[in-house]
C-alpha cells in the first residue's frame, strides 16, 4: 500500500495574515524610527481567581502560530499561566507616528523543547547563567545571595555549554484578538480590531 500524501496545512485566514503583516510592519517602523525598546510589551496574566497582574517582557518571535516570550516557569507569571493559560500583550510605540498601540489576546501554550533550546543557546553566556541563578519572583534576602548563586553556577558550568534550566522556557500567545490603535489629533483616534470567532477572523472599526 502506498503512503498517503501529507495533508496540506489549512490555508491561513486572509484577515489573520493581514493583522500579522500589519503588526510586523508597525514593529519594523518603530524599530527603524528609533524606539529604544520596540519589542517590549506589557504581559497581563491572571491567577485562577481572575486577579490580574502585569509586567514587561520582550517579544522574541512572531509568526502565524503566535507571539513568543521567554521566562522562568516558576515565576509568578509562570504559575499564573499554569493555572489560567490566557494572556494579553500590549505594545505602546510612543515615538511611532502619533503613537500606536497594539493589543493581542489569546490562549497561551508552551513553546516546543527544540524552540526553547535553540533560543536559550543563542543567549549570551551571562544571561544563561542568570537563568539558573535567579529564583525569579521569590524573595531575595540580599543582593550578595544572588551574586553568590551566580558564582556557584559559573563554577558548575565552567568550560561547558550552559544547558537550558528545566524551569526556563517560552510561552506562545495564540491570538484570538489583535487590535491596532492609531493616535490622531484631537483624540480622534482609530481602532481596528481583528477577532477570531469559531475559527474565522473578522475585522471591524471600534470607537476610540
Ligand atoms: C524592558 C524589560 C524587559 C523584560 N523582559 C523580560 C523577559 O523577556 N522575560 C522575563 O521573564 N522578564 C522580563 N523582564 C522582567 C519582568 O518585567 C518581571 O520583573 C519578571 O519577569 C518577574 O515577573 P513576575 O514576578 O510577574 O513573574 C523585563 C523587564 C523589563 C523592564
Amino acid at each position: 500500500m502506498s503512503a498517503m500524501p501529507a495533508a496540506e496545512p489549512p490555508a491561513l485566514d486572509p484577515l489573520y495574515v493581514e493583522a500579522l503583516a500589519t503588526f510586523r510592519d508597525l514593529l519594523a517602523e518603530a524599530t527603524t524610527g528609533g524606539d529604544p525598546e520596540p519589542t517590549a510589551m506589557t504581559l497581563a496574566t491572571a491567577d485562577a481567581q481572575g486577579r490580574p497582574s502585569a509586567r514587561t517582557v520582550l517579544l522574541k518571535a512572531v509568526d502565524e502560530r503566535g507571539f513568543v516570550f521567554y521566562t522562568n516557569f516558576d515565576s509568578r507569571k509562570g504559575q499564573q499561566l499554569a493555572a489560567n493559560p490566557h494572556a494579553a500583550l500590549l505594545f505602546l510605540w510612543k515615538t511611532l507616528r502619533e503613537q500606536v498601540q497594539a493589543k493581542i489576546e489569546g490562549a497561551v501554550e508552551p513553546v516546543s523543547v527544540a524552540e526553547a533550546d535553540a533560543y536559550f543557546a543563542s543567549r549570551p553566556r551571562a544571561s544563561q547563567i542568570g537563568a539558573w541563578a535567579s529564583l525569579q519572583s521569590q524573595t531575595l534576602d540580599a543582593r550578595e545571595t544572588f551574586e553568590a548563586r551566580i558564582a556557584e553556577f559559573e563554577t558548575k558550568f565552567e568550560s561547558v555549554d550552559v544547558p537550558r534550566p528545566p524551569h526556563w522556557s517560552g510561552f506562545r500567545v495564540v491570538p484570538e484578538m489583535i487590535e491596532f490603535w492609531y493616535g490622531a489629533k484631537f483624540r480622534l483616534h482609530e481602532r481596528h480590531r481583528y477577532a477570531r470567532v469559531d475559527g474565522r477572523w473578522s475585522k471591524r472599526l471600534v470607537y476610540p
